[in-house]
């Protein structure tokens, strides 16, 4: 089939099979760029493998830790007529990648929340690869079926404290137009914590031990977000980050139960970056154009691969004790330190009073940002041709 982008509002519904092999390759290749980590975990589960910050969580650990690795992901193959999501491609070609370094790495496509999931997962690691010494907790859901109860929770992204309008980006027209969410009621609160909070995670801790798959001084961590003045009604304090919250008090909690394997639990805050989560949260992607921006121009901007790098060599496993890992006075890791630094975030708020569909094409990398989104699904690079003919079917293994 050729495939080309079908972009609609903020999803792409096709995706490139050899692009997002690309997409894979190049990270791969910046993390051999650097020196390997002599001191990282060899046997790593990655829940969330197949995009964002869950794929380059594992590119690192495989390639610059040479982990063994399982990863745990959500996609759809293709049915021989419409192509895979992007992340079923991603798995694939990281796992021929891997091996062919002679690394082990295997995945199950499944809902990371189900009971059944966990059990088959604790099996294959039984069998393959015996306990693991990091488990990374990385998925971003809309829904979840609860495992006990049957129940079906969807997460949503309102304001708590009222209704909120602010600006936003319309990519298909670039155009920043005022989008108005309404007020969240208790009952979306209750649903997004469900669905993004730290009920699950604890659950796979807690299930992973009582099977005996921890190694001693297994680390786990989860990512969270905090972000600007600017987003903070409809992220930090909108139900999304009521889901942060609980995430975060289940790491404090979970930082204990992990003291009995010698281990440790911690969220680690990351930056804003264009990835299929975040590209549908609205004011968040206008925002990520400024920041893109302001954070080229000073030489720090990150990508997830970045990000993820930094946070495996300068803060987890840079041959410190667990305990002596740096965190915030929440005992959280941060990696957005350069997002949040004053004079980063100065700048952007400044754009951001006066931004409009006049300027912002001058005043933000709207052309960084759609280029980062086109690659989530494949496409943009120089080197991959668009018009041939491409296998779209491929297996996972
Ligand atoms: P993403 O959309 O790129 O990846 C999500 C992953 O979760 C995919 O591998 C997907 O297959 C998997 N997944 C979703 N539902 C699943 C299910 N039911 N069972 C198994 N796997 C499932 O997301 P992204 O942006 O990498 O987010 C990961 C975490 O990082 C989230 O907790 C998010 O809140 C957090 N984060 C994201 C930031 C951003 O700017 N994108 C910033 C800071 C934190």
């Amino acid at each position: 089939m050729i495939v080309q982008p079908k972009i609609r509002g903020f999803i792409c519904t096709t995706a490139h099979p050899v692009g997002c092999a690309r997409h894979v390759q190049e990270q791969i290749d910046y993390v051999l760029r650097h020196e390997p980590l002599t001191s990282a975990p060899k046997k790593v589960l990655v829940i969330g493998a197949s995009a964002g910050f869950g794929l380059a969580s594992r590119i690192v650990a495989a390639f610059a830790g040479g982990a063994a690795t399982y990863g745990v992901y959500f996609e759809r193959p293709s049915d021989g007529k419409r192509t895979a999501t992007a992340g079923w491609y991603n798995t694939a070609a990281f796992e021929k990648a891997a091996r062919a370094r002679g690394l082990y790495a295997k995945s199950l496509c499944g809902d990371a929340f189900a009971d059944e999931t966990k059990r088959q997962v604790a099996d294959a690691i039984r069998k393959d690869m015996g306990p693991v010494d990091m488990v990374v907790y990385s998925l971003a859901s809309p829904r979840r079926v609860h495992p006990r109860t049957g129940e079906t929770f969807k997460s949503s992204l309102k304001p708590v404290c009222g209704t909120y309008t602010n600006k936003s980006m319309d990519f298909e027209k670039n155009e920043v137009i005022n989008v108005t969410l309404e007020q969240a009621t208790p009952e979306d609160v209750q649903q997004t914590v469900q669905v993004m909070g730290g009920e699950d995670w604890q659950m796979w801790m807690e299930f992973l031990k009582a099977e005996k798959l921890l190694a001693p001084g297994c680390l786990t961590v989860a990512y969270s977000y905090i972000g600007p003045d600017v987003t903070q009604p409809i992220y930090r304090n909108g139900t999304i980050g009521a889901a942060k919250d609980h995430l975060e008090t289940t790491a404090r909690q979970l930082d204990k139960f992990m003291g009995q394997v010698g281990g440790r639990a911690l969220v680690s805050v990351n930056k804003a970056l264009v990835t299929q989560a975040s590209s549908a949260i609205p004011f968040i992607s206008l925002y990520i154009v400024l920041l893109m921006k302001e954070m080229k121009a000073r030489g720090i901007h990150e990508g997830c691969i970045e990000q993820m790098d930094r946070l495996f060599r300068d803060r987890l496993f840079n041959g410190r004790a667990l305990q002596d890992i740096p965190v915030d006075g929440k005992g959280r890791v941060r990696v957005d330190d350069w997002e949040v630094r004053d004079d980063v975030q100065a700048a952007v708020s400044d754009v951001w009073k006066n931004v409009s569909t006049d300027n912002v094409l001058r005043n933000g990398d709207v052309a960084g940002y759609n280029q980062e989104f086109l690659k989530l699904f494949g496409f943009g690079y120089p080197d991959v041709d668009y018009n041939a003919d491409v296998e779209i079917d491929i297996k996972a293994d």
